[in-house]
């Protein structure tokens, strides 16, 4: 590895970042190891526009890890509805109570030991002790892969272990000497990687900005900038279909929380039938609504609602992707015109009116929304 750059990496992409990286963000400066942390996760998969509106809404609601880990996951949920992931709100929780009963609620300093906590991968470990903490421990995220694999040309695929290592050690090789540095530098790495030396149109190969690393980078000096870090080609994901069923009876509509370890997990959403592979339904008749109800629901509570029900109507095909599959929705619209009390079997009638207050998956939602179910304040993100 070029020694001039071990040298002087951190004080150019500090001095970068001065000049052309983000601050004002409402979780920099800042050196709480909660609200850090809550910034950090909701910030992993999640564009930075969409949590500089959630985040603060988020805090506000829960102020601290005890009043976090405190509250009811399903309020959580809801209050995580609409950013998707939702292991990541399932884990939040999980994290907040394992920080109040393990480490007497104060988050450790560690990175170490923060790894070891519900969620937190050795790279969010590492930014939280940074930010927070000011410890001397490198990052790896998705872009800071590609920034140190182009600078140092290293070809290997990403996923490979050894590769993993060798980015690692880089990682921690060109941290600043001052710990003091750390906050600034680590922002800086991850900025620089969204902005600057990004996946498509990195600033080398455009005209306009000069990046402050174009005379060491490897990548850029021999013509490999686009074709590193070595992709690897997916398979495509696999698709799926299965109904849904939006039962209605009067100003309510029928939701069933869905269980903990499964898709959308905790949620809640219309009933639906187990997923099938995909194969084309053109021209296919609709079913009954006794065969409907069979696939969707249990025994018994279809033969009570077999009583009330007359009659079903196809209603929206909607396509969702997930990050390994894509699931094809059929909507059926049944109206019952009786109430019929459920229990088990996580059903329950919830007013439309109160359906703020439940976790729902986006793409439910936004049915619920089309449909003009719901009034104007109802769900409001
Ligand atoms: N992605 C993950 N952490 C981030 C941060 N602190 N700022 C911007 N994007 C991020």
């Amino acid at each position: 590895m070029p020694k001039t750059l071990i040298n002087t990496f951190a004080k150019k992409l500090i001095a970068w970042h001065g000049a052309s990286g983000r601050s004002g963000l409402p979780w920099q400066n800042n050196r709480d190891p909660y609200l850090v942390w809550v910034s950090e996760i909701m910030l992993q998969q999640t564009q930075v526009a969409t949590v500089l509106e959630r985040y603060p809404r988020f805090v506000k609601r829960f102020p601290n890890v005890k009043k976090l880990a405190a509250a009811d996951i399903d309020e959580v949920l809801a209050e995580w509805a609409g950013l998707g992931y939702y292991s990541r709100a399932r884990n939040l929780h999980a994290c907040a109570q394992q920080v109040m009963t393990e480490f007497a609620g104060r988050f450790p300093s560690d990175p170490v030991l923060l790894e070891q906590l519900k969620g937190v991968g050795r790279s969010t470990a590492g930014a939280i002790a940074a930010f927070a903490f000011h410890e001397r421990t490198p990052i790896l995220d998705a872009n800071v892969k590609r920034i140190l694999a182009r600078l140092f040309a290293v070809e290997g695929a990403i996923q490979e272990k050894t590769t993993n290592d060798r980015l690692w050690k880089l990682a921690s090789d060109l941290l600043p000497s001052c710990p003091e540095d750390m906050p600034v530098y680590t922002q800086a790495i991850m900025d620089f990687g969204a902005t600057w030396c990004t996946s498509r149109k990195p600033v080398c190969l455009g005209g306009e900005k000069r990046c402050p690393f174009a005379k060491e980078c490897q990548a850029n000096l021999s013509g490999l900038v686009l074709s590193l870090p070595k992709k690897v080609i997916k398979a495509e994901s696999p698709e799926f279909e299965c109904d849904m069923l939006l039962m209605r009876f009067g100003n309510s509509v029928l939701l069933q929380k869905r269980p903990s370890r499964a898709i959308w997990g905790g949620l809640w959403s219309l009933p639906e039938s187990s997923w099938a592979i995909k194969v084309s339904k053109k021209n296919m008749a609709n079913p009954s609504l006794r065969a409907l109800f069979k696939d969707i629901l249990p025994e018994e509570k279809s033969a009570i609602l077999l009583k009330v029900c007359k009659t079903v109507q196809r209603y929206k095909e909607i396509k969702h992707v997930f990050t390994h599959r894509r699931l094809w929705m059929q909507f059926w619209e049944v109206h019952a015109s009786k109430e019929v009390k459920f229990s088990g079997a996580n059903l329950e009638w919830v007013p439309l009116s109160q359906l703020g207050r439940y976790g729902l998956p986006q793409p439910i939602k936004l049915l619920l929304q089309g449909l003009s179910l719901v009034r104007g304040d109802d769900l409001k993100n």
